[in-house]
This record gives structure tokens, sequence and C-alpha cells, in this order.
């Protein structure tokens, strides 16, 4: 790390670090202002760069590995279930070797007190919980995520799926991490039936997938609901923060952390198409920050 990188780093510091921090190739973001930038890149590329003890969040909702040409129901049509090449699964062991690549790389880069939040569904949550556990993290909580609205089991053979699980870990078990359980306890969610007004806030949220309102620039296949995102940036992390998304899709994390204000955000994403998606979504939030989003 070099010495001018203090705890004042600014955005355009890290920045510049990270594009110089790497003998092969030099990395640049494909978008940055003062406290958002993103990376069209391999976020495993990208973390290399990173100094360690760094990060104070990451929000990591990783590819599903689902894309197994299956059907779904979606507005009473049938769909294909593949979200793209990125989503298939490799075998077994390639998936978690994949898996445990990139864990690996957040528990260097986050600050001892630092937390990771890790969503997924049971096609790939289990091996990602194994993992965290593996690597020495803490888990904090597991977060039942339940879908009021989601779609119909076509097949009607099993359950339909309602819920995502999202797992909270602390890096360092002796550490002293930040929660905000007065905001969790008092604030408003409106979106969520299981919420009791000033009660604690439990670990199964109810929060609908997002709504149109939320896709008004394009839809990212697997896109979180901003209720969930601002949920959690409020949690766990304070103002001056900065949060990592290794796997940034539509930028939901950027954006929740952006409404919640005072974050600094680094997004990484492969796909082109769905960093444009972010950029627009970012600059329509700048541009009119209380038409549309609800900021509390
Ligand atoms: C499950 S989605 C994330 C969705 C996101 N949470 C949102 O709300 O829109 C996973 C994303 O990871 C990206 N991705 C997959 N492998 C990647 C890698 N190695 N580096 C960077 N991005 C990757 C995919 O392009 C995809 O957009």
């Amino acid at each position: 790390m070099e010495d001018k990188l203090t705890e004042d780093f600014s955005m355009e510091d890290i920045l510049d670090y990270i594009s110089k921090n790497g003998v092969q190739r030099n990395i640049k973001p494909a978008y940055k202002t003062e406290n958002f930038a993103l990376y069209n890149d391999d976020s495993l590329e990208v973390m290399s760069r990173f100094p360690d003890n760094y990060i104070d969040m990451i929000f990591a909702d990783p590819p599903y590995m689902l894309s197994n040409d299956g059907f779904t129901c979606q507005n009473g049509r049938m769909v294909s279930v593949n979200k793209g090449r990125w989503d298939k699964s490799n075998g077994f062991q390639n998936d978690i070797e994949f898996h445990e690549t990139w864990i690996k790389e957040c528990r260097r880069i986050l600050k001892p007190e630092g937390t990771i939040w890790i969503s997924g569904t049971y096609h790939s949550i289990y091996q990602c919980g194994f993992l965290l556990q593996k690597l020495n993290f803490h888990l904090l909580n597991d977060i039942s995520w339940f879908k009021p609205n989601a779609s119909p089991n076509l097949s009607c053979r099993f359950f339909t799926a309602s819920h995502e699980t999202v797992l909270w870990a602390r890096k360092d078990k002796k550490a002293k991490h930040y929660f905000d359980y007065e905001a969790m306890k008092n604030g408003r969610f409106p979106e969520d039936n299981i919420k009791k007004q000033d009660l604690q806030m439990r670990s199964v949220w109810s929060i609908p997938t997002p709504p149109p309102s939320e896709k008004l620039f394009g839809k990212h296949p697997t896109q979180k609901p901003l209720a969930l995102l601002k949920r959690i940036v409020k949690a766990s992390t304070k103002p001056g923060d900065i949060i990592f998304d290794p796997f940034n899709g539509g930028g939901t994390t950027g954006i929740a952390s952006t409404i919640i204000g005072n974050r600094k955000y680094i997004g990484c994403d492969l796909n082109r198409e769905y960093i444009d998606l972010t950029i627009k979504r970012y600059e329509d939030f700048i541009k009119k920050p209380n038409l549309f989003y609800e900021t509390k």
C-alpha cells in the first residue's frame, strides 16, 4: 500500500491506487464521481489491486449457477430461467472453487470490523455459507428475504420458491462490527408486512421483488429491490463508509448507498450492458432524488 493512501483517502486516491497497483494491465473505472465508481471488469482482477483491510462493507450477490435451461412463470407466461452465460454452473467443484476465490479476496480487503453480506438461493447459498465458515468469518445472521409476490411454480411438483437467503458475517470474530439497531427497530418499512412498528427487527424480511419504477431504464434478470439494499446499507454502514459490490448487476447496492447518502460505493460487473444500466439509474437519482425514491 502506498504511503499516501491514509485513512483520509478520497475516492480519487483509491481509484488511482487501483489503476496503478498492477504490473500486467492498467485498470480504470468505466465511470466515477466523487462517491461512486464502476469497473467493467472481472471483480477478482479489480479486488486484487485493493489494499488489505480497506473496505467497510461488502454486499455480494454472486451468480446463482441456476441457468440450467429450465422454465419458470412470469406475468402468466412461461419463460426460460436462464439469466445469461455468467449464471451457468461449471459443475460442483468448479463452482465451489470460484466462490472460495472471491470470498477469500473479500476477506483480505475487508477491515477487521468490516462485514460481508452474501445473497443467494439454495443453488449457491449453502456453498457460500460453508466457505464463510471455512475461511473463519463469524456469521451474524442468515436473513430470510421473503418475496410475497414470487412467481408461481409451473411443475406443481414441489413448493413454490419464494425466498432468498442473505448471510451476514463479520471478518474478525473479536472485532466490533457496526449495527444501526435503532434504525432497524424504529425506522419505517412500509413494504414489509411482517415488521411491527417500534419492535426489534427479526431475521425474516418481507419485501416484494423490484417494482416497475425500479426498472425504468431496463432490467437486470436478478435485480434486487432497493428496499432490501437500503435496509442492508443502513443497518451495517455509517457515514463515510466505503461499500464494495463485486457483482454489481444493475447497481442496486450503489443506488441504495447513494439514496442513504454519505457513503462511497465501488461496483464491478463483467457485463457492459449492466454498467450502462447502473449509470442511467445513478444519474436519474442524482437529477431528481425525491421524485421516485423514498430516501428515509
Ligand atoms: C446475481 S447478479 C447481481 C445482481 C445485482 N445484485 C442487482 O441488484 O442488480 C450477478 C452479476 O455478476 C456479474 N458477474 C458474474 N461474474 C462476475 C465476475 N467474475 N466479475 C464481475 N462481475 C461478474 C454478472 O454479469 C451479473 O450481473
